[in-house]
């Protein structure tokens, strides 16, 4: 456990759990969590510390399960059958999902499990995309250097959610991520928080250094 999850569970947990009956055992929210190179995360790595350690959400980091890319799909299919909402968090990558995440859509979304005839595994659930971006907000436009806004980059995952029968809930997005200071980071966690259906606000924003932060130098 590093520094920002204890911070965090030092919190008092009956204001984090207040929506959730003491019995409830199984994760409403899973996070899929890829990012390729965590280490150098300013963003990602500790917005998904600080979802880790909300109760009721599991925290997938595929790059740290997987590093063979052999993803153990029936482990997957098991946790997502108890999850009310499936968080897709990534950094963008050429536009689109980094490899890792791609690969476990393909596997784990399987025909006559979540699609297709007997499919119906996930359907009546939710699916939040959060993601980040290098480019700035004015980049993800018609005028700007990307053409185009983000959601329309994002077309494939919430195509992807509509043929599962799954809610497509509007995506956070961090642009500029890349520049991002602790002020910034701390906003973007309480904004994915505040998206989480049910999930309680934490009750105060975190603050992290730059020192906490990843980059170049990062452990
Ligand atoms: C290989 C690669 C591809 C990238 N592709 C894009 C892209 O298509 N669009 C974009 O806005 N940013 C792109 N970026 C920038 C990342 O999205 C950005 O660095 C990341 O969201 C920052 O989050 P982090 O601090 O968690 O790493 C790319 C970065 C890398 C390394």
């Amino acid at each position: 456990m590093d520094l920002l999850q204890r911070r965090i569970l030092l919190l008092p947990a009956t204001r984090w759990t207040r929506s959730y009956p003491d019995t409830m055992t199984e994760p409403p929210v899973v996070v899929i969590f890829a990012h390729p190179s965590p280490r150098r995360s300013r963003v990602n790595r500790p917005l998904a510390e600080a979802l880790a350690a909300l109760p009721h959400v599991e925290v997938r980091e595929l790059y740290r399960l997987y590093v063979d890319y052999d993803i153990d799909v029936v482990a997957e299919q098991r946790l997502l059958s108890t999850a009310e909402t499936l968080v897709l968090q990534f950094p963008v990558r050429w536009y689109s999902v980094p490899a890792l995440l791609k690969l476990w859509l393909d596997d784990v979304l399987e025909s006559g499990w979540a699609f297709g005839p007997g499919g119906t595994a996930l359907r009546g659930k939710s699916m939040l995309a959060v993601v980040s971006t290098g480019g700035h907000a004015d980049a993800y436009g018609p005028e700007g250097t990307h053409g185009h806004p983000i959601a329309d980059f994002l077309l494939p995952l919430e195509q992807t959610a509509l043929l599962c029968g799954m809610t497509w809930l509007p995506p956070v997005v961090l642009h500029d991520a890349d520049n991002a200071d602790s002020d910034a980071v701390a906003l973007h966690i309480e904004h994915v928080a505040r998206h989480l259906p049910a999930l309680p606000l934490p009750p105060e924003t975190q603050q992290w250094t730059d020192a906490e932060l990843g980059g170049e130098d990062a452990p």
